[in-house]
C-alpha cells in the first residue's frame, strides 16, 4: 500500500477511536481507548514528521511544514490532557477540542498537503513503505522515564498487564513500553 493511502486510513481509524471515546464513562474502557488513540497517533505523527514532512518542507515550503508541526504539538497537548482528565467532568470538553484540532489538521493534509505531494513528489513517495516506516519509528521509542510510578501503573492497568501491582517503577516502564 502506498504511504499516503496508509496515512489516510489511519486518519479514519483515529476518528473512529474518538467517536467511540465520546460514548464512554470514566473507567477502564475509556482509559484503554485513550491509550490506544495516543499510541496510534504517536506512531502516525512520528512517521509524518520523520519521513513525510521533510519532503513537505522542500516541495511545499517551510511555512506549510511548520504549521503541520505546530498542529501535531497541539494534538499531543490535547492527548496529554485527555489522559489527565480521564476521570474528570471536563473530559468531554477536552475530547471535543482534540477532535476539532485533529479534524482541521486532517482536512488540510488530505485536501492540500497530500494532493500536492502526490503531484510534485510522487517518485519519492513511492520509495516509502509504510510498514517499514512504522517499524523504524517504533524501534526508536523507549520507556518514558519522566512518568511517575502512578502514571506508569495506570498505563499498565489500561493495558491489563499481569502482575503489575508487584512491579517496581522500572519494571512498569518496561512492561508498558513493550506492550502494543
Ligand atoms: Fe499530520
Ligand atoms: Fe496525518
Amino acid at each position: 500500500m502506498d504511504v499516503i493511502e496508509h496515512l489516510i486510513q489511519e486518519h479514519r481509524k483515529a476518528e473512529q477511536l474518538m467517536d467511540r471515546l465520546q460514548d464512554t464513562d470514566p473507567g477502564t474502557r475509556r482509559d484503554q481507548l485513550v491509550a490506544e488513540l495516543t499510541d496510534a497517533l504517536a506512531t502516525h505523527m512520528a512517521i509524518e514528521e520523520q519521513y513525510l514532512y521533510p519532503i513537505v518542507s522542500e516541495v511545499l515550503g517551510q511555512k506549510t511544514e511548520t504549521e503541520a508541526e505546530t498542529e501535531h504539538g497541539l494534538a499531543r497537548d490535547g492527548l496529554a490532557q485527555l489522559d489527565e482528565l480521564h476521570a474528570a467532568p471536563g473530559f468531554g470538553a477536552a475530547l471535543d477540542m482534540v477532535k476539532a484540532g485533529i479534524a482541521h489538521h486532517v482536512h488540510e493534509e488530505e485536501h492540500e498537503v497530500f494532493p500536492q505531494l502526490l503531484e510534485k513528489a510522487a517518485e519519492r513517495l513511492e520509495t516509502l513503505d509504510p510498514n517499514e516506516l512504522e517499524a523504524q519509528v517504533n524501534k526508536g521509542r523507549r520507556p518514558d522515564v519522566d512518568l511517575t510510578k502512578d502514571e506508569l501503573y495506570r498505563q499498565a492497568q489500561a493495558a491489563e498487564i499481569p502482575g503489575r501491582s508487584a512491579m517496581t517503577k522500572d519494571e512498569l516502564a518496561q512492561a508498558v513500553a513493550y506492550t502494543p
